[in-house]
């Protein structure tokens, strides 16, 4: 499979690991954290030609969990491609996904080829890419495209992240190696302030961080005591910093401001020239992440499903599509980090 991945993509993953690439493929096919998808290739005389992963984790939608599942990684090796390989395994996936009802949330792919593929009854959602330079004058060039009134608030917020992050009285930020039972706390305490929001119990999010076959972003925690009040997990990566997810304690609404504060602040120490994320458009996180000297730069499109595939039960798919119903997801919901 790594070999057709990798005759396919060139070079893959698209960021950079510390682990050989067949240690990501094996640490992306087995979740944990009770899950266990399968996988797809197509053969022609016994040798891999098309592959496909299933990217997997559970999801809560109006107060009921579902699997949601997306694919992944599709690959047809070069010497087969333009033979409608990549459309056969599109389309065989169907039956078997549709055994259990699931969500498949999933982005809209930037590759031509691939949209072509898409159903045309996909359901989408705004995603806004949220972007906060360092430096001055990229900082206010961003910030000035927006408008007048953006530049104004981002001038007076602008000593943000340029010293110590202020913290929480009795609080501590802290750089951790995993997550542990009080980010499970949080998460039981966080989860039914959102419509929609994929699980983010310890075990998944070491699974998907602090795994050394993960990309390893560096992990933040704030926590009170045995509380945890927000956590964050960040990546530098050239010049690049990503916020790649958070989440914070409901009844603490200043712990996102103190968590953005210490991501970004991480990430600056460590030589990035900015800090992005994205967040479903209309999150209640927005007004803090202005607050914090981001602006919206980009808008993608969060697939939430279609009419006709039937995998997503017609009560979920009701309020995946409704656009006021809150849905949290971040970057790391999908293997593009
Ligand atoms: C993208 C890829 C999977 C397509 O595989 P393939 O077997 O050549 O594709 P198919 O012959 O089944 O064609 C599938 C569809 O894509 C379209 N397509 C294929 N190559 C295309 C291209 N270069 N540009 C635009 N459309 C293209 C076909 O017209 C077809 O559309 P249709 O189903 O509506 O008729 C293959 O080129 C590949 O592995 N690329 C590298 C990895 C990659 O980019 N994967 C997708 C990332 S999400």
């Amino acid at each position: 499979m790594l070999a057709v991945i990798e005759a396919a993509y060139g070079t893959w993953p698209g960021f950079d690991l510390t682990v050989p690439a067949i240690e990501h493929l094996r640490w992306k096919m087995a979740p944990g954290d009770g899950l266990h998808p399968k996988h797809i290739v197509i053969l022609i005389e016994d040798q891999i030609v098309v592959s496909r992963l299933r990217w997997q984790n559970h999801i809560q939608i109006g107060g009921h969990t579902y699997l949601n599942e997306t694919g992944a990684d599709l690959a047809v090796h070069p010497e087969f491609q333009g033979r409608g390989l990549a459309r056969l395994m599109v389309d065989t996936w169907t039956p078997e996904f549709l055994a259990d009802p699931k969500a498949s949330l999933g982005m809209v792919s930037s590759a031509p080829e691939v949209q072509t593929m898409d159903y045309p009854d996909t359901i989408t959602r705004p995603v806004t890419t949220w972007h906060r330079p360092f430096g001055l004058r990229p900082y206010l060039g961003v910030h000035r495209r927006l408008g007048l009134a953006q530049l104004a608030q981002a001038i007076r917020v602008r000593r943000w992240a340029s010293r110590q992050p202020r913290g929480l009285p009795g609080s501590r930020i802290e750089l951790v190696e995993r997550f542990d039972a009080r980010v499970d706390d949080l998460w039981e305490r966080a989860r039914p302030s959102f419509d929609v929001i994929p699980y983010r119990t310890s075990a998944y999010l070491n699974w998907r961080f602090a795994h050394p076959a993960s990309g390893s972003p560096e992990l933040l925690t704030l926590t009170r005591g045995d509380r945890a009040l927000a956590y964050a997990a960040v990546k530098h990566s050239g010049t690049e910093g990503q916020l790649q997810d958070f989440l914070w304690a409901p009844d603490e609404p200043e712990a996102l401001i103190v968590i953005l504060e210490a991501a970004a602040h991480r990430l600056r120490r460590s030589g990035a020239a900015g800090v992005t994320c994205w967040l479903p458009g209309g999150h209640r996180a927005e007004g803090a992440l202005r607050r914090a000297g981001f602006a919206a730069v980009g808008e993608q499109r969060l697939v939430v499903g279609t009419e006709t595939r039937g995998e997503t039960p017609p009560e979920a798919l009701e309020i995946l599509r409704d656009e006021s119903r809150s849905i949290h997801v971040t970057m790391s919901d999908f293997d593009w980090v």
